[in-house]
């Protein structure tokens, strides 16, 4: 599982990262750290990363399996 956050959505409301941690980190204005590069998901952390696509009130994440 990989994740992408399109950067021209992300507004920083930074439930991304607030829910998985292990996957999202803020950079220093709060917006998600990657943009726009596929995140790759460590194993154990899918669930915890589906919640967060879900929460993302821009709908700025996308998940994709591979
Ligand atoms: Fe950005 Fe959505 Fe996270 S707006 S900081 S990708 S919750």
């Amino acid at each position: 599982m990989k994740v992408t956050v399109d950067g021209s959505l992300c507004t920083g409301h930074g439930r991304c990262y607030s829910l998985a941690p292990d996957v999202f980190e803020p950079d220093d204005e709060g917006y998600s750290m990657q943009r726009d590069v596929p995140i790759p998901v460590p194993p154990g952390q899918e669930e915890l990363t589906s919640r967060a696509v879900h929460a993302c009130p821009e709908g700025a994440i996308t998940a994709t399996e591979s």
